[in-house]
């Protein structure tokens, strides 16, 4: 009797658990459900409608072109090749998408998060320092910085929805990186602009109280993102 009543217990915090701990996106619910591009469609739902399965072809799987390099002739540096549901229909509700990233010599993929998918990265050329920060949630956890430098074939993992980066310090040499993410639609935040290259702006006053300085010094960094609109 008692151990029936323990195991109930356990399986009603496992069952808690599981629900609170989904990490990725949900369940397909069905073998795929390739998205259609209906840009007419007046109605949002959460993901995209699916084709008639009986349309759906192999090119629906497929996507090719990430041999090629993107243009990092930008004041960062860096470039992002994208494979989400919004470029390859057929990632529609998978929970998954993958992405190429291009470094020039010293350049960053600077501080974001991907707010809806955990990255997994791997280094295929050059040399990368990357990190990430921790909440400041949790015991001893206030902002933890957590960093490494990878050469080809390394791995490292970006939790989702922190704060991290990536910066190419090969000398004078080009990176390339590939990552996969929990997410059909992961998303990509970068710190600064949405803090400095929001529409409209954030005012002054909130941001000159956050970091703590004069609201001149807001506006010479807003100025700095003019060139980008985000
Ligand atoms: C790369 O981007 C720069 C800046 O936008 C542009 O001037 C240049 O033509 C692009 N290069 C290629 C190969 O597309
Ligand atoms: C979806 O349609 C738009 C407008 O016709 C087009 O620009 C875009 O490339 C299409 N996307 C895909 C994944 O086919």
């Amino acid at each position: 009797m008692m151990a029936l009543k323990s195991f109930a217990l356990i399986i009603a915090i496992f069952a808690v658990v599981t629900s609170i701990s989904h990490a990725s996106d949900p369940s397909p619910l069905q073998d795929f459900c390739v998205a259609i591009n209906d840009t007419m469609a007046h109605v949002l739902v959460n993901g995209k409608f699916c084709k008639n399965p009986e349309h759906v072809a192999a090119d629906d799987f497929f996507s090719s072109g990430l041999n090629m390099p993107g243009n990092t002739s930008n004041q960062l540096g860096f470039a992002v090749t994208g494979l989400n549901v919004n470029s390859f229909p057929g990632l529609n509700t998978l929970g998954i998408s993958f992405a190429r990233f291009d470094y020039a010599p010293y350049g960053l993929d600077p501080p974001h998060t991907n707010p809806r998918g955990s990255e997994i990265l791997v280094v295929v050329e050059g040399m990368l320092y990357v990190g990430f920060v921790t909440s400041t949630s949790g015991p001893n956890m206030r902002n933890r910085l957590f960093t490494k430098i990878l050469h080809p074939g390394d791995v490292f993992v970006f939790p989702v929805g922190l704060i991290h980066f990536q910066l190419n310090v090969g000398k004078e040499a080009k990176a390339v990186a590939f990552a996969a993410f929990s997410s059909q639609n992961p998303g990509y935040n970068i710190v600064a602009n949405a803090l400095f290259g929001s529409h409209p702006p954030i005012n002054d006053d909130i941001l000159a109280k956050a970091f703590q300085v004069d609201e001149k010094i807001v506006d010479y960094i807003r100025s700095q993102f003019e060139w980008d609109n985000n």
